[in-house]
């Protein structure tokens, strides 16, 4: 008998809430962090040291993975965790948000959407059909419905247009996705910054009946005071006994917020983007490698970090070596990034279990307001 796909809540620190969601790859802890391995991979990261860091999850994308090596190519491979050696539960975006952000020339239709590739310029079809086929060939555990995302500001017709057309979608990704016992869909609900079109969205949807309830359609340019805005009324239209992920976010700030406002999963390129371009985050906040500050400094990152990176290095080197282009750069400020998030997450569960958030937060904020020393 497959374990089912369940969602168990452990406790709640006034909106925030922390607890496990259960799969047949294994456990997820929530509130939870997922880094983005968008190419079959979280550059420049074996995965299980992806694992050290404390990851119970990674996000795949569609829309990469179908231009390169293609779904069916995996597929014959032995699906996504087998060719990527990850075991652990996956999540799959379904490929309309980096359609619209990544690829060429795009059609729009009420079928789906046509586009060029932005690695050869060749020729693609997606449509929620399509999309839920591709995920299911990946074996992705998480599967999320195709849906379409303004970029904002837009203007409140254009947004509520685009919402209804991603609940059609979400409608289509439903019955395309079928009874699928042990592996989950997520609908994502979409609205803007306008509180009667995330209500619409979020009915649609419950309407439809999902197995777990994404927050789309943000940090798209609004900016975290707007973001925030929306958090603080649109995860309570969603059910409260299945898991809320917030899509694309982010910085630490803005993941504190939001789990504070009774969000349980996100995910971000930034701690491992930002890592290969000399950018570390840190408990006093942001710490810029690249800078000339650092080239005498035996001090480690962070002194307070147990990451290989701080545990074995100075700031000196870390300089050094970003410098000089080494690959182990990339290596060493990516898992010190990575590692950071997930600890910054194992804070959270812990305050939020223990009713102690508002203290957790206030000591975030106070470090980060000391900067970096
Ligand atoms: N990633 C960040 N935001 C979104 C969104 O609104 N939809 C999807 N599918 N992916 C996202
Ligand atoms: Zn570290």
């Amino acid at each position: 008998m497959t374990t089912p796909f369940r969602f168990t809540l452990a406790a709640t620190d006034g909106r925030a809430r922390t607890g496990t969601i259960t799969t047949p790859r294994g456990e997820i802890r929530t509130p939870a962090f997922m880094p983005v391995g968008t190419a079959a991979t979280v550059k420049a990261m074996l995965p299980d040291s992806v694992r050290a860091t404390g990851a119970d999850i990674l996000l795949g994308n569609t829309y990469h993975l179908m231009l390169r090596p293609t779904a069916e190519r995996i597929a014959r491979l032995g699906g996504l965790h087998r060719f990527m050696n990850w075991d652990r539960p996956i999540l799959t975006d379904s490929g309309g948000f980096q359609v619209m952000s990544l690829a060429g020339l795009r059609k729009l239709t009420e079928e789906g959407v046509r586009f060029s590739s932005h690695v050869d310029g060749s020729k693609h079809m997606l449509t929620p059909e399509r999309s839920m086929e591709i995920q299911r060939l990946l074996g992705s555990d998480i599967v999320m419905c195709f849906d379409e995302c303004p970029a904002l500001p837009a203007d409140e017709a254009t947004v509520a247009k685009s919402m209804r057309l991603s609940m059609r979608w979400a409608e289509r990704s439903k019955a395309a996705f079928g009874d699928r016992p042990g592996h989950a869909l997520f609908g994502i609900q979409q609205g803007g910054v306008t509180p009667e079109l995330r209500a619409e969205s979020a009915e649609a949807l419950q309407r439809i009946g999902f197995d777990g309830y994404a927050v789309g359609g943000l940090a798209v340019g609004e900016g975290q005071e707007a973001m925030f805005g929306v958090l603080d009324y649109s995860p309570d239209m969603l059910p409260a006994d299945k898991p809320r992920y917030l899509m694309g976010v982010g910085k630490p700030d803005d993941i504190v917020g939001a789990v504070e406002r009774g969000i349980d999963m996100m995910d971000c390129v930034l701690p491992s983007r930002s890592g290969r371009t000399g950018q570390a985050w840190t408990r006093r906040g942001q710490v810029n490698i690249k800078n000339a500050r650092h080239q005498d400094d035996p001090r480690p990152l962070d002194e307070g970090c147990t990451c290989p990176a701080c545990r074995s290095y100075s700031r000196a080197y870390l300089h050094h070596v970003f410098k000089a282009g080494e690959i182990i750069s990339s290596m060493l400020m990516t898992w010190h990034n990575l590692h950071y998030y997930q600890e910054l997450m194992a804070g959270l569960r812990g305050a939020i279990a223990a009713g102690r958030l508002s203290a957790f937060v206030a000591e975030f904020h106070a470090m980060r307001a000391e900067g970096d020393i």
